[in-house]
């Protein structure tokens, strides 16, 4: 090999650098700016990577409920799907504190007739990690979804949720409205 043939080596910083430019399931200018702003310093919020398979997502998914031993493979898959049949619909953020995922919510975008095709967003699947729980993040999540709702013109936000919950999005602005119901197949 000649003494000028490029290095294959990859180090740390490059593969910071290249998560960093890697794109996510949305834009940037979805994420509130106060929001980010607001964050401890380390911290962003951002849309939710491929690369954060490696990144704890699924672990901080894990204080929520059960989520299954997810294949790198089928992870690729899932979210390939929602990057393109899914594309428009599937809002899921995160925020980092500079080495993992510390924290997750999704807002589901459903495209509706009624209501002069009006658009209503579904927020789902808010974790925070247990030793990050009581900093406010759950709330700034939850503003940043709220954020996202509104740009996409969204009219209304709805969520299902424990009562053991219900405090927690009443802090967040949200008021009981209606029933849950449920039919598992
Ligand atoms: N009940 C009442 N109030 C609560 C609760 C609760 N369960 N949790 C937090 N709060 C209050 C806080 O005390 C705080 O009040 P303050 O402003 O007066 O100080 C305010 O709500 C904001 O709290 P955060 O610090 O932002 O909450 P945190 O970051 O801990 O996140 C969350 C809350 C998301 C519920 C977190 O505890 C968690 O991940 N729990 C396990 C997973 C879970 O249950 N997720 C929600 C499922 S429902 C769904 O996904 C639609």
């Amino acid at each position: 090999m000649s003494a000028s043939a490029p290095s294959i080596e990859i180090t740390t910083a490059e593969l910071n650098s290249t998560h960093i430019s890697e794109p996510g399931l949305f834009t940037s200018d979805l994420i509130s700016p106060a929001i980010a702003a607001s964050l401890p310093e380390t911290y962003t919020i951002r849309a939710l990577r491929k690369s954060d398979y490696a990144r704890g997502f699924l672990d901080c998914l894990r204080v929520l409920t059960t989520v299954g031993d997810i294949t790198e493979e089928q992870w690729d898959d899932r979210y390939h799907w929602m990057n393109t049949q899914g594309k428009g619909g599937y809002y899921l953020l995160v925020i980092d504190d500079g080495s993992r995922v510390v924290g997750t919510g999704a807002l589901i975008v459903e495209r509706k007739f009624i209501h002069n095709l009006g658009i209503v967003g579904h927020i789902e699947d808010i974790a925070v990690a247990k030793d990050q729980q009581g900093k406010k993040l759950g709330l700034k999540i939850i503003q940043a979804l709220d954020f996202i709702a509104e740009k996409v013109g969204c009219y209304k936000s709805i969520l299902d949720c424990s009562e053991a919950n219900e405090g927690f999005y009443v802090k967040c602005g949200f008021k009981r409205a209606g029933l849950e119901m449920a039919h598992y197949y």
